[in-house]
Parts: structure tokens; sequence; C-alpha cells
């Protein structure tokens, strides 16, 4: 474990008011999101749309790293460069997605419990010498009648911390996720409490396996109402019980915070996050900022439809979410300059 290099991966990725871009979507996911936009759910489509993103001008003002699927950490662009090759000309750091996604969790059969470690670190050698300097795991945590379970919160964390050592084993920066999911009809207070929880949990298990800190980024849901509860909560109460909740339980020497957005839309994530910033700014023991999937990609994807004449217009929207992301983190975002 070089834990200089770790240091230095981290901080490049929490750099500036920069964040992160998640375009690490799995087969289903894609072909999901694909089929939604009108999409053929091919892999050449998938081909050219992540060629989209990669060669999206400007990108790199706003985005320090950007996650990828296995599928797309060998593919090109139509000249035949390699997308990682495409990033790092554009000084964005590649990473890569290594869980297997979800299953159902024995005796549990409504949480889920996420697959991947077996071959690991056999994976995450091939990616470093790809050129990948960080990895993203994602545990899922379902709020429902009498859940999550304990058992469920603690096998996440194991295997989220078994992850995160074989990463920085391989001097490879570790991101953390352990999704709370907005399906449902909780209150933000139920959020509040699995999340602490969860949080809580995976550091214990994170220092059962010696995970160097500064060399590990937390992924976090932010602390919000599920998307059927009948209490919509303000900006600011959001914003407030987020931050909130990551003080409680994420010890300061971590690395980095960044959000995934889970469903909200693209403005109501980049509002909160501005809201934070305004509200804590200078009370932040870590550098806090976005890994959005859908928060940064919807709009882009809507757009361009599979069309290469709509391929300018998408990068344009895509440039542009990114950039009120990086407004927000600054604490510099307002309605006024997003459409
Ligand atoms: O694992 C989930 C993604 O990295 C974040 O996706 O921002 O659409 O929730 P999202």
């Amino acid at each position: 474990m070089n834990k200089e290099e770790l240091i230095q991966t981290a901080t490049a990725l929490m750099a500036g008011d920069k964040g992160l871009l998640a375009m690490d979507e799995s087969l289903p996911t894609s072909n999901k999101r694909f089929a939604e936009a009108g999409i053929p759910q091919t892999e050449e489509y998938r081909r050219k749309y992540r060629q989209l993103i990669v060669t999206t001008p400007g990108l790199n003002e706003s985005i320090s790293g950007a996650i990828l699927f296995d599928e797309t950490i060998y593919q090109s662009t139509d000249d035949g460069t390699l997308f990682i090759d495409v990033l790092y000309k554009a000084g964005i750091i590649p990473g890569i997605k290594v869980d297997e996604g979800t299953v159902d969790m024995p005796g549990s059969p409504k949480e889920k419990i996420t697959n991947g470690l077996e071959g690991l670190d056999i994976r995450l050698n091939n990616y470093y010498g790809l050129g990948a300097r960080f990895a993203k795991w994602r545990a899922v945590i379902t709020i429902g009648d009498g859940l999550p379970t304990t058992a469920n919160i603690k096998a996440n964390a194991e295997a989220l911390a078994k992850y995160a050592r074989l990463c920085q084993e391989d001097d490879i920066v570790p991101i953390v996720e352990p999704e709370v999911l907005m399906d449902g009809d909780h209150t933000i207070d139920r959020c509040y409490a699995v999340t602490e929880a969860a949080i809580k949990e995976l550091f214990i298990q994170l220092d059962a396996q010696g995970v160097f800190l500064p060399g590990l980024i937390l992924k976090p849901n932010m602390v919000i109402a599920g998307r059927d509860s009948k209490t919509k909560n303000s900006t600011d109460e959001v914003a407030k019980a987020t931050v909130e909740c990551l003080l409680a339980s994420v010890p300061p020497e971590v690395g980095g915070v960044a959000f995934l957005s889970g469903g909200q839309s693209p403005q109501e994530a980049t509002r909160h996050l501005h809201e934070m910033h305004v509200l804590f700014g200078d009370k932040l023991p870590w550098p806090l900022t976005f890994s959005f999937a859908r928060a940064i990609q919807q709009p882009a994807l809507d757009l361009w439809k599979g069309k290469d004449e709509n391929v300018v217009a998408a990068q344009e929207i895509l440039a542009f979410r990114a950039s009120m992301d990086s407004a927000a983190r600054a604490g510099r975002y307002s309605v006024d300059i997003d459409i």
C-alpha cells in the first residue's frame, strides 16, 4: 500500500470545485435508461454514448474523475483512441466500478447484498495496469417495514471494507458507496437514522480491515425523505440533515465525501449540494462534492436519443449540468443561472 500515492489520487479527485462523473452503468441499468430514451440497447450505442461523454468539450473544468464500467474501459473513440487516454489527456482521472451488482440477501430476500469480492485482487491489478486509479463499490440498503436489518447493514459494511482494503493494496483509491435507497414513503428522520447507522457500521468495518482513511472517498446518499413520502422537505432541511448526519458518522481524516444523486432531479441535487456549502462551508472537515450519474447525464441522454446530429447539443447540456454542480460545490449556484 503506497499511502502517498493514495493521498495524491484522493486529493486530485477532490481538488478545486470539481467533482466526479459516474458513467459506470451496468448493462441492465444502461439498457433500462436507453430503452426509456428510445435508444437501441447495443454495445455500439453504448460506445457512442460514452464517446459523447468523454469527448465533451470543457468537461474537465468541472470534473476531476470519471467512473467507468468494465466494458467501457476497453472501448475507444471512432479514431481508435482508448477512452481512458482521452480522459487522461483532458486531465480527468479514470476510475472503475468493480462490484458485480446486487443479489437478494440469503435469509432476508427483500434486502440486497453486493457480489464481486471473488477474484477482485486480480481484477484490480489489471485495472491499475490499464490506468484506473480509483474504484467504486455500491452497496444498497433498503428502508421498509422492519428494514434494514442489522445483519444487512453489517454484511454490506463488511464487503465494502474488504473491497476497500484490496483496492488500497493495489494503490487504487476506493470509493465506498453505502446507498440508502430513496424508494418508499419514509420520512427524512428515518433516512437520517438508517444512513447514520449504515455509515457508522461501515467505519467500524473499515477500521477492522486497516483501511487508510485519507486514501478513501465516501459516496453517500443525501438524507432525504422517500420518493413516495407525503412530506416534502425544504432545501435547507435536506442540507442540514445531510451534513449533520455525516458530521456524526464520518471521521475527519477521510479523503473526501462525494454524493450520489439517487433519483433526485438534476436541479434538486445541485440545490442541495449548494445549500450544504452555504450553511456549513468552513465547518466541513472533508472536501464535500458530487459523484452524480443521473443528475449530470439524464438531460444529455434524453437530448441525444442515439442520433449523431444531437451529439453537440447533448454535450453542451452535459457540460452545463456538471458546471452547475461545480458552482454548487463552491456555494456559487443560483436558480437564476440554471435552466
Ligand atoms: O452507484 C450509483 C452511481 O454511481 C450514482 O448514480 O447519481 O444516478 O444515483 P446516481
